[in-house]
């Protein structure tokens, strides 16, 4: 019976060998079926041939074979955990190189019309203006009989506006944000000074300088004796400072239906200072903006007496801001969604 004792002890050492070299879940199963294993288990062999012993003997060395057995079955346990833990699955496609760099993000910025209608509201902002909206559906009163269009004017064609099916009212895509005039008007009080920005429509064929959809921004100040030379002054001061540098404005007699008089705003070329070149085609001046003194009848449009109130109106695109602060020749470029063109701002 010593034999089985001795064997006994030296299997415990040859156990903790076997487990020190089990180095994953594979060594581990081995090392089971090695002792524990239903045939050809080492220790399940011993333990059947308990059996034949007398039974003191019997009842002491099945007691230390079972410990070992119990030993074995934890020893299993505890390290299967631990290897679980620590063994992420190596599976060759699954695996990957945590040192590769990674994907950059692309990092958006605003748009540029976007960063520029913000420069001209800050500056307009910055003058007491307030920045108002309105909406992008108007109907025709707001969008033309309040602004004194005549009931015939051919910008009410649906060749230039876009009309809506509707039921009663005749809406349309505002053509223009100086509907939001009359509608500021008819529920303020004068002194009055806001800039409208926001979305117009046309209905024209696109070209390098024309888009059905495009932004406009509306400027409006009235008072008991605003004059056109308030609107010079205010209008000079916002190129100077839109452009960082002096520049030299001059009206020229135009037709709106809303003012009267109306003018076509010009500013000296920044690019000739007026000496003439191609970007003004010798004239030394560029086109701006339409401007003029709000007409009586669309104060009275408002409910706001012509007697006793006075003002200017001017409108301005926002995209030709843009392409001339940045030398940009083709307007669909905005609309275009191309990132060789938006990454350059
Ligand atoms: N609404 C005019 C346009 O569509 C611009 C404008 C606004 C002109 C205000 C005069 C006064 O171009």
């Amino acid at each position: 019976m010593k034999t089985v004792g001795i064997s006994l002890k030296k299997l415990k050492n040859e156990i903790k060998k076997d487990f020190k070299m089990a180095r994953d879940l594979k060594g581990l199963n081995d090392v089971f079926n090695k002792y524990l294993g239903k045939h050809d288990g080492e220790l399940n062999r011993i333990l059947r041939s308990l059996e034949k012993l007398p039974k003191e003997k019997r009842a002491r060395i099945g007691k230390e074979a079972n410990k070992l057995k119990e030993y074995i079955k934890q020893k299993i346990e505890i390290k299967t955990e631990k290897m679980r833990l620590l063994t992420v699955p190596v599976n060759k496609k699954e695996w990957f190189d945590i040192t590769v760099p990674g994907k950059r993000p692309l990092f958006g910025h605003l748009h540029p019309l976007t960063k520029i209608k913000r420069k001209v509201e800050e500056i307009f902002e910055s003058m007491g203006f307030s920045i108002i909206e309105g909406p992008e559906i108007e109907n025709e009163w707001y969008n033309f009989d309040a602004l004194n269009f005549p009931k015939e004017h051919p910008a009410r064609d649906t060749i230039d506006t876009f009309w809506l099916k509707s039921n009663h009212l005749k809406l349309l895509l505002r053509t223009h944000t100086s509907p939001v005039q009359i509608r500021y008007m008819e529920k303020n009080n004068p002194p009055l000074r806001i800039i409208v920005p926001g979305r117009v429509f046309r209905r024209e064929a696109t070209d390098a300088s024309h888009e059905i959809n495009f932004y406009h921004l509306e400027g409006l100040m009235v008072d008991k004796a605003v004059s056109a030379a308030n609107f010079k002054a205010v209008i000079q001061e916002f190129y100077r400072r839109f452009f960082g540098k002096p520049v030299k404005v001059r009206f020229i007699p135009t037709f709106f239906p809303f003012v009267e008089p109306g003018f076509q705003v010009d500013i000296s070329c920044l690019n000739c200072q007026g000496k003439g070149c191609s970007a003004c085609q010798q004239t030394g001046w560029m086109e701006m903006m339409g401007a003029g003194m709000v007409h009586p009848n669309v104060l009275k449009n408002s409910r706001l007496n012509p007697k006793f109130l006075q003002g200017f109106a001017f409108g301005m695109g926002i995209e030709r801001l843009v392409m001339m602060k940045y030398k940009i020749n083709d307007i669909r470029l905005f609309y275009s969604g191309d990132l060789r063109f938006l990454q350059q701002f």
